[in-house]
């Protein structure tokens, strides 16, 4: 077997293991705050995953029965997180040209039972958050209700609009942690805000309601830490690579069913020590990260240039490279030719969630042009060597 480049790979050397098992680099409080401090909010909150931070922020904002607008084009975790809280999505399109959801398509689905809004950064590219701020308070004005802006920056860590991070902007921001993002914490997730109100409820919510597993939970995070330094050797992802192509590892690598909207068993378990330590890490290494990240995506940009089999969309000032991607009419055709090169080329977001089985009672009309990314999308490898 040909080794395989990967289509996503953590940045780990002996640093993350040897915080794995020390536990003197920190723990879950000195990472919320270096986390908080980094992309330049006051507090964080530690999380098992991204959703279930979403989830928590819902419920501390008594959310229920309530409409919150968020991108067809998106992470399906997101959609999920609003119908468990017990809210009903609105989805809006992507704006022409752009992976991030259309400005008018907001204004159009605003209505007094809009309570909250996903303002979802995808990809790396940053919305214009000055924009969503405008269109949410003349909303607010108009219908006399409070509606929460959260930026989803699962994949734009530390973007920036007009020079300042988007994080700034909206009352909390989540981020994601797991392997495939631009930083990680094994698993994992983190809500950060500026509101001291927010804060304070949110961490409350959070030491009531999710309980403490931190044996087991701690060795399987271990174990899953030492599988991926195995997993993502170029020469055994090969084999890890047929083995995923068989089917034989669904169990860890599907995220989604059609036709469910739920979370994982362990969504609402608190953190473990051992996450925030590789978190510690990875945070530390988030500027090397993400220049790498950058000049590579600059490199496929500038190879891709004259190639009009590919369409991309430019990288904006700010934007964060999380994925390097592109837009093919023959998509297989792509991943075959890559593969016999020994590049695993990924199709990230393969769906448009209001065309999901689970979520057609959701869908209000149509949504064409997430639904022509979700059929078109191609990523390349552009993680750190
Ligand atoms: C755009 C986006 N938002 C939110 C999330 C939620 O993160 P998590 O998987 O940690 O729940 C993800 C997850 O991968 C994502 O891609």
């Amino acid at each position: 077997m040909k080794p395989l480049i990967s289509r996503l790979k953590p940045y780990y050397n002996s640093k993350e293991f040897i915080a794995a098992v020390l536990p003197t680099i920190g723990n879950i409080e000195s990472f919320e705050m270096e986390f908080a401090e980094k992309f330049e909010c006051k507090s964080g909150i530690m999380f098992p995953y991204g959703r279930s931070g979403l989830y928590s922020l819902f419920k501390i904002w008594q959310l229920s029965n309530d409409e919150i607008i968020c991108p067809a084009y998106t992470c399906v975790v997101v959609a999920h997180a609003i119908v468990l809280s017990g809210n009903i999505p609105v989805f809006v399109d992507c704006e022409e040209g752009s992976f991030n959801m259309s400005y008018a398509g907001i204004r159009n689905v605003i209505t007094e039972k809009t309570r909250a809004i996903v303002v979802t950064h995808l990809f790396g590219y940053p919305m214009d958050v000055g924009m969503i701020n405008k269109i949410v308070e003349e909303a607010e004005e108009k219908y006399g209700n409070k509606i929460y802006i959260i930026q989803d920056v699962a994949h734009a860590f530390g973007a920036k609009w007009n020079g300042e991070m988007v994080t700034k902007y909206g009352d909390a921001s989540i981020f994601g942690l797991n392997i495939s993002k631009i930083i990680n914490s094994i698993f994992g997730g983190m809500v950060i805000t500026n509101d001291d109100v927010i804060y304070k409820k949110l961490i409350e919510y959070r030491n009531n309601n999710f309980p403490k597993q931190n044996v087991s939970r701690s060795l399987k995070r271990f174990i899953y830490l030492v599988s991926v330094y195995i997993a993502f050797n170029k020469f055994i992802y090969t084999l890890v690579n047929w083995l995923e192509n068989k089917g034989f590892l669904d169990r860890f690598v599907k995220y989604y069913d059609e036709s469910v909207i739920d979370f994982p068993c362990d969504w609402n378990y608190y953190p473990v020590e051992i996450e925030a330590r590789v978190g510690l890490v990875q945070l530390r290494k988030y500027d090397e990260i993400i220049q790498k990240r950058t000049s590579k995506s600059i490199k496929y940009a500038e190879y891709f240039k004259n190639d009009d089999r590919i369409k991309l969309v430019p990288l904006s000032e700010g934007a964060t490279c999380s994925h390097f991607v592109g837009l093919v009419s023959d998509r297989d055709k792509w991943i075959a030719e890559y593969r016999e090169r020994g590049i695993q080329l990924g199709t990230i977001i393969d769906y448009s969630v209001p065309y999901m089985s689970a979520y057609e009672k959701y869908r209000r009309g149509e949504y064409p042009v997430s639904r022509f990314y979700s059929e078109h999308i191609i990523n390349f490898p552009n993680w750190p060597e």
